[in-house]
């Protein structure tokens, strides 16, 4: 059964996409399959793996109930993903009455349960339907953030969805950890921030990644390119902390690298 990961903060440009695809590549790196679904309308995951998007299969079939998961995934160089989809808020208003609107991406992937190692959702800077289903059917959840002054604020209010989550939909549900983004030590508030986390994390109950990603030139250029930064820089700062995130991962999923 694939161990499933909502990377989710509602704060923008914080790095989910980034750590998705990064955390997906240190994983396929080590030899693991990986299954990435594009819960964000922005697609910019999706646009990483193709560039015509025109008349394929996406998430909105899928919860639209048009298709099943399976039949939507597409496997290209870059690896496996369940396309998002622009229009995915359309279908908002459709599910809306259904007692199970928060339920339908974890019955959806029932279907390619057994297929992957892990599946990792890309989830979008918002608290709505979208990202509730990620943490819905998700085991847990990766939480990126920057080292600025409003980041714990914005914690606040994901730990309390994630709480509410846990109440009401997924009992479960952990979270991983809180990762440190576009970290850069040269940077009195960064450094400050950093030797926070811990003490703001016992007072809130979060678990911080022991390393934070240090900011990395390359991450922009890898995805420029629509390329793994494993391939292009596999020696970069951000591929080496990205790796040590993977290992501490599977060591807080009891998993053993492949
Ligand atoms: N560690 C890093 N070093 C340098 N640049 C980074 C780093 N992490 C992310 N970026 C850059 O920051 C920008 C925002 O990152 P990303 O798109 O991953 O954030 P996001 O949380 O997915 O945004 P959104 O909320 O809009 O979906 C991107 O241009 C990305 O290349
Ligand atoms: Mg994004």
């Amino acid at each position: 059964m694939a161990v499933k990961i909502a990377i989710a903060n509602q704060k923008g440009g914080v790095g989910k996409t980034t750590t998705t695809l990064c955390l997906a590549d240190a994983m396929k790196y080590c030899g693991f399959s990986v299954l990435i679904v594009d819960m964000d309308p922005q697609c910019n995951t999706t646009s990483e793996f193709i560039s015509d998007t025109t008349d394929i299969p996406t998430i909105y079939d899928v919860f639209n109930d048009k298709m099943d998961i399976k039949e939507c995934i597409i496997t290209s160089e870059r690896g496996s993903i369940v396309p998002g989809d622009k229009d995915l808020p359309e279908i908002d208003s459709k599910i809306n009455s259904r007692m199970d609107r928060y339920m339908i991406l974890k019955k959806k992937l029932s279907g390619v349960d057994d297929d992957y190692d892990f599946i990792l959702f890309d989830t979008p800077p918002t608290l709505g339907t979208w990202m509730i289903n990620a943490i819905t059917a998700a085991d847990g959840c990766i939480c990126p953030i920057l080292a600025d002054k409003y980041a714990i604020d914005g914690l606040g209010a994901l730990l309390k969805t994630i709480r509410d989550a846990k109440e009401n939909t997924n009992p479960d549900l952990k979270v991983y950890g809180v990762l440190l983004n576009n970290y850069n030590q040269t940077k009195a508030l960064h450094k400050e921030i950093w030797s926070t986390l811990p003490k703001i994390g016992k007072q809130l109950d979060f678990p911080v990644f022991k390393k934070p990603i240090r900011t990395c030139q390359e991450i922009s250029k890898a995805q420029a390119v629509g390329k793994s930064l494993f391939e292009t820089a596999p020696s970069s700062n951000a591929a080496v902390d990205y790796a040590e995130v993977l290992d501490e991962l599977l060591k807080k999923i009891k998993r053993k690298g492949r």
